[in-house]
Formats: C-alpha cells, structure tokens, sequence
C-alpha cells in the first residue's frame, strides 16, 4: 500500500464550460505525454487481447472491419484486433500517440498503415476518409470527449459506421481512477490489514460520495451533454491498474444528445452491450 500525493477531494469538471478549459487543456498535455512515454503500459494492459478471440462488441467490430474498404481505428494501442483479422490488414490504419509503439505495430502488421497522434483530438486525416471508425476503451482516457467524437465523426464518411466501446461509469455510480480513503487500494484489503479508519472511509467514499457525486453530475447534464472529467486520477501514483488513468465520467445519453444530428444510433441488445457500453450509428448523409 502505498500513501496518494493527493487529497480525497472529488474534482470532477466539465469539459464543455469555458472557464474550465484552460485547466483541462493543461491536464490533457499531462495525459497525452503519459500516453506517449510510458513503456510499460501497453504491456499492463496487454491482458485484453484475447477479448479480440470471443467478446461478442469485438466480434461485431471484426465483422464491420471485415466489410469496410477504409477502416480507422482511434487510440489503437497495441492494434490486437489484427492478430485476428490479419487478411484485411490493408484497409486497416491505426493512429496512438506512442511513436515506439506505432513502429512496433508496423513491425507486426506490416500492410497496415500506422499513424501518430501529435495533438489530440486532431485527426491527422482529411474528411470524409473512412467508411468505418471505431475505438475500443478509448473514450474514458479523453480529456475532451466532444472535440474527439466530433473528430471521429468528420474522418467518417457519409453513410460510415461508428462503434465505441467503453466501461460505464456515471450511470453505474463508479469511477475507477477516483481517489477513496486515505491510501491506495481496496476497503476489503485495509480491512484484512487492520487499518480499520482506512477502510470504513474508503468503503465510505465508495458507497456514498462518490455515487452521490455522480447523482449530481447525472442531474446536472439532464438531456444535454457536460462530460464531466476527473483531473485527479490515481495514475500519476505508482501502482498502475487498469483504468487508473481513466479519465471521462462515460454516460451514455450524453453521447447520443451531443451526436444525435450527426449519428442514427442502433439499438443494441443486452448480449452486445454486456457490462461495459458498445455503442453503434450510421452518420447521417
Ligand atoms: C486503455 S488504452 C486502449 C488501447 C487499445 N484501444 C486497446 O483496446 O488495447 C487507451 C488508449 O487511448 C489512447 N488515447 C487517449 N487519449 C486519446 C485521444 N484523445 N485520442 C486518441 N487516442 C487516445 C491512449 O494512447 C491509449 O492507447
């Protein structure tokens, strides 16, 4: 276990409101440069892969991906739906911020094209370029979720396909990047260690601020759109878990009001969406 450089303090803002943008712009050159050096990261999360093999979202974009003639996919980390898909590896481009890791990708995978990510939420694509876009457990690391959907949207061509696929957060009343108690780790875990205050706090925090935070985010986007973002995620300390450096509250009805003259969304059934969200939409002509 190990002490947060940082207080409790529940610090979740939105992306959409002027006087938070300076801010957030700052903490989204903090996360983008995370992205971009750290080594070791693709290998911590390297464990998802074999998602690719029977998950039924990943099924369904294998297929899409199978159909498209130029197909995008944001954030690709480690591009593991090739290891799957290789026979259409040429309609595949891939685009990330780590330079090291795009080389390595292209080693792998050598007819699909790779392309770095200097600024984000700048596609370096011209409009209209890709009749399939999509982005798997991308959304909650963005620190400014309209401008990146809204980039996706404008490399999509009239007619494309966007899915997304991303835990979910506000609905669910959790977000895993958010400080709870006064130390990292699990309720459970300071509890078999003794560290009573710890744990009742944590278990606290947990229960009752965190989904009470939610609460208010939830009430306060109504039927529009703030997408709301934690500046304060656990991954700047050192134990790294998955989606410590989640970053955006995902919630699902934002999304659709912020997309919903560009995107006629699917109806998804419960087996494709399962416990984290996919999201699927044809753009509008
Ligand atoms: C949890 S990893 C997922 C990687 C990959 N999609 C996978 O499923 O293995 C999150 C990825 O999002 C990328 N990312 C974060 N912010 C981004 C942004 N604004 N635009 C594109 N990619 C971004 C990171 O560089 C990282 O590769």
């Amino acid at each position: 276990m190990h002490s947060l450089p940082y207080s409790r303090d529940i610090r979740w803002i939105s992306s959409v409101e002027n006087n938070n943008i300076k801010e957030l712009e700052e903490f989204e050159a903090k996360m983008a440069n995370y992205y971009s050096t750290n080594t070791d990261y693709y290998s911590a999360i390297d464990f998802t892969h074999s998602a690719w093999e029977a998950d039924v979202p990943y099924l369904r974009i294998r297929e899409l991906l199978r159909g498209a003639h130029h197909a995008l996919e944001v954030g690709c980390g480690a591009a593991n739906i090739l290891r799957y898909e290789n026979e259409v590896e040429e309609n595949y481009t891939g685009c990330d911020f780590s330079t090291a890791l795009l080389e390595n990708n292209t080693s792998k995978y050598p007819k699909a094209k790779f392309v770095p990510l200097t600024t984000p939420n700048k596609l370096p694509f011209p409009d209209g370029a890709f009749d399939f876009v999509f982005s798997v457990y991308v959304l909650e690391h963005v620190v400014f979720p309209e401008l990146f959907l809204k980039e996706c949207l404008r490399v999509l061509a009239p007619g494309g396909i966007l899915a997304l696929r991303f835990p979910n957060f506000l609905e669910k009343d959790k977000m895993t990047s958010q400080v709870a108690g006064f130390s990292d780790g699990s309720g459970r875990d300071k509890l078999q260690q003794g560290r009573i205050w710890d744990a009742l706090v944590t278990g606290y925090d947990r229960k009752f601020r965190i989904p009470a935070m939610a609460y208010i985010c939830r009430n306060a986007i109504g039927q529009g759109y703030k997408f709301y973002i934690n500046v304060n995620p656990v991954c700047f300390h050192k134990v790294f878990q998955p989606d410590y450096d989640a970053v955006y509250l995902t919630y699902r009805p934002e999304i659709e009001a912020c997309l919903a003259n560009q995107i006629i969304f699917e109806p998804i059934d419960a087996k494709l969406d399962g416990r984290d969200i996919y999201m699927q939409g044809r753009k509008t002509v």
